[in-house]
Order: structure tokens, then sequence, then C-alpha cells
């Protein structure tokens, strides 16, 4: 499979034109298990968000959401979604190099599978997520280890894209580390994260 790196858009695009949504409609499981740590009310900014399914839980729960991806075909399924869940999301068509990451916006950020990136983008990526949090606010992401590279059930195919605990003890060393934990379970995300899988959960309080 063509991994994309190269023409994201027009990559993930392709992928989008399922007339399934490729993830399924159902929330990530790590997003939904910090259920009890979303107060509604709050702000959310869902990174790379797909078809909706986490935007559209998040806003299930009460939260004001805010949502972007690089795919146009992506962010049409996920409006339509919304629509059907009787939810309102502020979505958007943008690249996380071309995201304002408004300062001290967001009470969360959900990064579910946000991969694509390289070490240089994963940088930026990761301080744009930091600045746009209020302090004391959350970040949520979930992503693969490099043992992910065994299984090959889903994520790309780029050990350096992968997370390892020390990567994320030091991206996030200036913050409350609230949960990093390492574990393997089966993935069952529509058609593209299927079967046992190499997971790291890492919850992430700004100070
Ligand atoms: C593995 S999917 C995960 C989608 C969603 N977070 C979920 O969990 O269902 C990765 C997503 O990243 C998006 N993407 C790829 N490169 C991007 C970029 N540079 N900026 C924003 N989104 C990007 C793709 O369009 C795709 O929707």
């Amino acid at each position: 499979m063509n991994s994309g790196f190269d023409s994201p858009l027009e990559t993930w695009d392709a992928r989008f034109a399922a007339d399934e949504y490729i993830f399924g409609t159902a929330p990530n499981v790590f997003l939904a298990s910090q259920r009890p740590r979303l107060a509604a009310g709050g702000r959310a900014l869902c990174v790379a968000d797909g078809e909706g399914r986490n935007s559209v839980w998040l806003a299930r729960q009460g939260l004001a959401v805010t949502a972007f991806d690089i795919a146009p075909r992506g962010v049409a399924k996920a409006r339509a979604l919304a629509a059907r869940s009787g939810v309102a999301v502020d979505f958007h068509v943008a690249s996380v190099e071309d995201w304002p990451w408004t300062a001290e916006a967001f009470d969360v950020v959900a990064a579910i599978f946000v991969q694509f990136a390289t070490p240089a983008v994963r940088e930026r990526m990761f301080a744009g997520m930091l600045q746009t949090l209020k302090p004391g606010g959350l970040l949520l992401l979930q992503g693969y280890t490099p043992r992910q590279l065994e299984y090959r059930t889903g994520g790309p195919p780029r050990a350096e894209h992968l997370y390892t605990p020390e990567l994320l003890r030091q991206a996030f060393a200036a913050h409350e580390l609230v949960e990093l934990r390492e574990h393997d379970d089966v993935l069952d995300e529509g058609t593209q994260h299927a079967g046992i899988s190499a997971l790291i959960d890492c919850v992430v309080r700004k100070r």
C-alpha cells in the first residue's frame, strides 16, 4: 500500500472515497476511556480528525469541538456524521503545518493516530498542541509503538514515526504526565486498524 507520505492529501482523500467509514463511526476506545476527565462545556480540538468519529463523540459529551484534517473527503464525511448524530462541530480542512494553534484556546486536544508526522513535523505539531491548550488543559494522545511494525495491523510502516515511552516522556517533560501506558490490544476500527496492535496511550496536563 502507498503509505502516502509524499502526497498526503491525495492519498488520504483516495482512501476516504470509500462509501464506508474506513475507521468506523465509534470513537477510539482510549479516547472514550477518558470520559471521566472531560468537562461538559469545555472546548476540544481534534487534530487530523479523519472522518469525524472522535470529534462527533466529544461533541456528544457536551464539549464545544473544533476539528481539522488535511483530506476534504474525510472532512465531508465527518460533517455528514455530525449532522446524522445531531451535533455541531466546527470542521476545517487544514494541515497541521498550516493550523494556527491559537494560544491557550482549548481545554482538551485529542490526537488519535497522528503518526503521519515525520520527527521534524511531530516536534512542531506537539509544540502547537501544547501552545493551543489552556494551562491545566489535557492532551489525549494514542499511537503505535515500534513493535507495531511486526503486527502490521495499521499505522505507518516507518519506525521514526512511531512512539516509544522515552520519546513521549522527553517531548512532554515540562508538563505533567498523567498517564503513559504501553499495551497490546485488539483494535476494531473499521478496515484500517484491525487486529492485535502495539499501542501507547498518553495523557498530558499542560503546566
Ligand atoms: C490514521 S488517520 C486517523 C484519523 C482520526 N484521527 C481517527 O482516529 O479516526 C490519520 C489522519 O491524518 C490525516 N492527515 C495526514 N496528514 C495530515 C496533515 N499533514 N495534517 C492534517 N491531517 C493529516 C489523514 O487525512 C487522516 O485522516
